[in-house]
């Protein structure tokens, strides 16, 4: 049996491959087609991952938008929304935070050594699960057996670019959308699709490129497959 879930990554960039402005508050970069096409891949997920500094920084919902795609998943026997997933060094989370509250669903923080005793408590009070797997970064492999684990057969991984570099490094990746939006954002500093310290040549992560959909709004989505080798 496997032993992770599906992960498909999606992520929204520029045409210049920056997936935030330099500001890093989380720029509006999709279309709003862009916008119901990820809500699909959400509904269709049962589980949406993003790492820490997109966690901390841009507070997201992770929730399905459309209350019809809600009612069928439910329909089918599932939660309205899908498991959300943190990948967090320091899991210092605000109660309030949108990431712990908005929808009902359940929510799983994979965090390191480096959180507080206290503060996985107080995780732990507020229902979430939380998971201590590594003392300098989350072991992601750890993570996603746990998710599978937890009956989680199709993952959606939306960022960040530190994320999305370490999971397609490990091989933990089988699916990748992008959509490319008309804008150019700049920056050398500004995030990309894919951070980290960076590849040599040599061991560049290779790409087939299966489909090429247009939104029909100036923007494109890339599909592509890591190739396995
Ligand atoms: N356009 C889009 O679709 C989109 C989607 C998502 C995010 N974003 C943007 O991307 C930016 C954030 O991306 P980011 O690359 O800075 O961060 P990120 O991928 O969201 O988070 C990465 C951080 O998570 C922690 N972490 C712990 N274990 C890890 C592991 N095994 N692998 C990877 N990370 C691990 C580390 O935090 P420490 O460094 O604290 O140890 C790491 O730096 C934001 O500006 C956000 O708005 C854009």
């Amino acid at each position: 049996m496997n032993e992770r879930p599906y992960v498909m990554v999606n992520i929204a960039m520029t045409a210049d491959g920056k997936t935030d402005t330099i500001a890093r508050s989380g720029a509006a970069i999709s279309s709003p087609q862009d916008m119901e096409r990820v809500d699909r891949l959400r509904a269709e997920s049962d589980g949406i991952m993003v790492g820490g500094h997109t966690l901390l920084g841009d507070d997201p919902r992770l929730t399905v938008k459309s209350e019809r795609l809600r009612r069928e998943r439910v329909k089918r026997g599932l939660e309205a929304n899908p498991v959300k997933a943190g990948v967090v060094t320091r899991a210092n989370l605000r109660p309030d935070s949108r990431f712990l509250t908005a929808g009902l669903g359940r929510v799983m923080v994979f965090t390191t050594t480096q959180t507080d005793a206290a503060q996985i408590d107080l995780l732990r009070q507020q229902g979430m699960q939380v998971f201590v797997i590594g003392e300098q970064r989350v072991d992601l492999s750890a993570a996603l057996t746990e998710l599978k684990q937890a009956g989680i057969q199709r993952l959606l991984v939306e960022g960040g670019g530190r994320l999305n570099e370490e999971l397609l490094r490990l091989g933990l990746v089988d699916e990748i959308s992008i959509y490319v939006a008309p804008l150019i954002f700049g920056g050398a500093q500004a995030p990309t699709f894919a951070s980290g310290p960076g590849l040599k040549r040599e061991a560049a992560i290779r790409l087939q490129l299966v489909e090429v959909e247009n939104l029909g709004d100036g923007g494109i989505v890339l599909h592509y497959l890591p190739e396995t080798d």
